[in-house]
């Protein structure tokens, strides 16, 4: 039976042209261009080559538009988010905001971890930092006892994914922050594998912080990464990575000490990537239009087609299989499955691989169940080795 749900999604194929060309499973690394963000990039030249040094009275203000867009997709209150440039950034500027005692000093996250998140962590340690990284007994879940154990008085912050990259795992995150609560710990939540295909709601959530991007769900490419900060702890906290852009005055040019705004661009650096705000402009609406419960519910109902697909190939499933847990993406493996996905990729049957995960596939609301089919039959052929 067709979900009318499902069905009225396939509307938005036609603001995503390069769609008709590929299949296009990649949406959990790179979402799909939609042919608006071409205009957008073009107007942010035309305000560039029109009105020179005078565009920033347009260009500033997409800051705070594109912090919009964003808390309208993550439920967050006006005035909580503010853009980066990628989420890496965003943990050093968080990071850069505490200070370690021989009493508090514990950083705890799960070992799944995006690598980058833990580069930014471990690094910490010369710091005074100490990480406590809650292994995997699957490599595919992370015990949430086990996470909330390895919370204790000495915790400071507890910087986990939402969704683990590699097997697209759900974290009981209320759980997690009840836990750090108790013991005065802050929760940062990393939400680019959710944001866009997982509904989220950083208040109901409770999270000190949470920060993800553009790229992938949403649709809006690379350099439009997003900070949200709790209300009441916008003033409680002065980033030592900081610049002139989180000042209270940026363009009053005091010296030589920060001042730092009394509002949310206090975690701001140095000057903002207009270029890639115009270009995000088009994914971030249309994701926030359709809303992101709607495109769950399309995920959920592609993401168990693609598992029968794996099933019935005999292929290792590598995601969890109970709804509740199981993110946007789908990941199996099997021997070659390297090799396979480069040769998917080049016939445009767009997929990744990570190393002991396997192949990565991500159906999202522009996906028609028959591109499922077409992928793993194409798949099949070339694991047989046919139709090279
Ligand atoms: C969970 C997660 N965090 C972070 C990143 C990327 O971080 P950055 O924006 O620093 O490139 C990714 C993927 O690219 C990711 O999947």
């Amino acid at each position: 039976m067709v979900d009318p749900v499902a069905e009225s999604l396939l509307e938005y194929r036609k603001l995503f042209p390069s769609l008709e060309d590929c299949v296009h499973l990649i949406s959990h690394s790179l979402g799909c261009v939609p042919a608006q963000a071409k205009e957008d990039l073009g107007v942010f030249f035309d305000l560039w080559q029109t009105k020179s040094i005078t565009a920033w009275s347009d260009w500033l203000p997409e800051v705070d538009r594109a912090a919009e867009r964003i808390a309208k997709i993550i439920s967050a209150d006006a005035g909580t988010v503010i853009m980066h440039q990628n989420v890496s950034g965003i943990m050093s500027v968080l990071a850069s905001c505490l200070e370690y005692t021989p009493e508090r000093n514990k950083v705890v996250y799960e070992a799944l971890q995006f690598p980058t998140v833990s580069y930014v962590w471990q690094a910490e340690q010369r710091r005074g930092a100490q990480c406590v990284l809650v292994p995997s007994k699957d490599g595919i879940t992370i015990d949430t006892d086990a996470m909330c154990a390895a919370i204790d008085e000495h915790t400071l912050v507890v910087p986990i994914s939402h969704v683990v990259f590699s097997s697209a795992y759900i974290q009981d995150v209320k759980k997690i922050v009840a836990r750090a609560k108790e013991v005065g710990a802050h929760v940062i939540l990393d939400c680019y594998q959710s944001i866009g295909t997982v509904p989220l709601d950083v208040i109901d959530l409770g999270v000190s912080f949470a920060c993800g991007g553009s790229v992938k769900y949403v649709c809006g490419g690379p350099g439009a990464a997003w900070l949200y900060v709790r209300k009441d702890l916008i003033e409680q906290f002065s980033p030592r990575v900081t610049g002139w852009f989180g000042n209270e005055a940026p363009f009053a040019f005091t010296m030589p000490d920060q001042s730092y705004a009394d509002n949310v661009w206090r975690f701001m650096g140095g000057t903002p990537a207009i270029a890639a705000l115009y270009q995000s402009r088009a994914g971030q609406k249309i994701i926030g239009d359709i809303g992101v419960r709607k495109i769950r519910e399309k995920s959920l109902a592609m993401t168990q087609l693609c598992i029968d697909w794996v099933d019935e190939l005999g292929m290792k499933l590598n995601s969890p299989r109970p709804a509740e847990q199981r993110g946007g993406s789908v990941v199996f493996d099997f021997v070659g499955a390297a090799d396979v996905c480069r040769e998917l990729n080049r016939r445009k049957y767009f997929c990744d691989h990570r190393p002991t995960a396997g192949i990565r596939i991500a159906p999202h609301f522009y996906t028609k169940p028959s591109e499922i089919e077409l992928f793993f039959g194409e798949l099949k052929k070339i694991r047989s080795g046919a139709g090279r």
